[in-house]
C-alpha cells in the first residue's frame, strides 16, 4: 500500500549526470538500478512508475549513457545507471562510464540500496561479479532483481534463481531476497515498490 502510494505520486526527471561534481545535493534517500547493458533497467523504471517513456528504453544496448536522476515523491531519488559490460561501444567511452559508475557506487553517501538487475535468461555473469565485489568493498547493500521473467520457462526460472542464490552467498553486502520481475507483464513490480517505499 505504501509502495503503491509512493509510485502513484509525482515522478520527475531531474537531470542526467556525466561526472561526479554534477550529482544533485545528497539530501534524499537514494536507490539505483545497475546491471548489464540491455538487462532492462530503464524498462523497469517505466514499469514501476506506469509511464511508458519516463526513462529511455531501447533495443540498442548502451542506450542510457548518463546517471539519470528522477525525483520520486519528496524524499527519494531514483537513479537509472548506464549499463556495464557493453563491449561494442568505443573503448574510451566504456572506460569513462565504468569509472563514473565505480565512483558513484562507492562514493554516494545517501545511496541506500543498489538494485542489481540480472537477466533471467542469463543469470550472473563475471562482469556482474565484478560489480558485486565492488559493492561488498563499498559496504553498499545490494539486492538482485531478475528481469524479463516473461521470456523463460519454469525450469530456466528455477535454475537461474538457484545460480543467483549460490553466487550471493559469497557476497556479504547482498540482501538475500531475490525479486523476480517482468516489466512487460508487471510481475514482481508491486513487491519491488513496497521494498523501495520501505527504504525511506
Ligand atoms: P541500457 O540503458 O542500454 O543499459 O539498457 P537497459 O538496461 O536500460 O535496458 P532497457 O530497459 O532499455 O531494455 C532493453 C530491451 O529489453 C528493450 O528492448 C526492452 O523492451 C526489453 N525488456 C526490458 N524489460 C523486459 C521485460 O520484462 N520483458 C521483455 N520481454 N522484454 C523486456
Ligand atoms: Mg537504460
Amino acid at each position: 500500500e505504501k509502495g503503491r502510494l509512493l509510485f502513484a505520486g509525482p515522478v520527475d526527471f531531474v537531470k542526467g549526470v556525466v561526472a561526479m561534481p554534477g550529482l544533485p545535493p545528497a539530501d534524499r534517500v537514494e536507490f539505483c538500478f545497475a546491471g548489464r547493458s540491455n538487462v532492462g533497467k530503464s524498462s523497469l523504471i517505466n514499469g514501476l512508475t506506469g509511464r511508458k517513456n519516463l526513462a529511455r528504453a531501447s533495443n540498442t544496448p548502451g542506450r542510457t549513457q548518463e546517471i539519470n536522476y528522477f525525483a520520486l515523491g519528496e524524499s527519494f531519488y531514483m537513479v537509472d545507471l548506464p549499463g556495464y559490460g557493453y563491449a561494442e561501444a568505443p573503448v574510451a567511452v566504456v572506460a569513462k562510464w565504468q569509472a563514473l559508475l565505480k565512483q558513484y557506487l562507492a562514493g554516494r553517501a545517501t545511496l541506500r540500496r543498489v538494485f542489481v538487475l540480472v537477466d533471467m535468461r542469463h543469470g550472473i555473469k563475471s562482469v556482474d561479479q565484478e560489480i558485486l565485489t565492488l559493492l561488498d568493498k563499498s559496504a553498499v547493500t545490494f539486492q538482485v532483481v531478475l528481469t524479463k521473467a516473461d521470456k523463460v520457462n519454469l525450469a530456466t526460472r528455477q535454475a537461474t534463481i538457484a545460480q543467483v542464490q549460490a553466487a550471493l552467498s559469497k557476497h556479504p553486502a547482498a540482501y538475500p531476497e531475490i525479486i523476480v520481475t517482468s516489466s512487460e507483464k508487471g510481475e514482481g513490480l508491486e513487491t519491488l515498490r513496497a521494498i523501495i517505499a520501505g527504504l525511506g
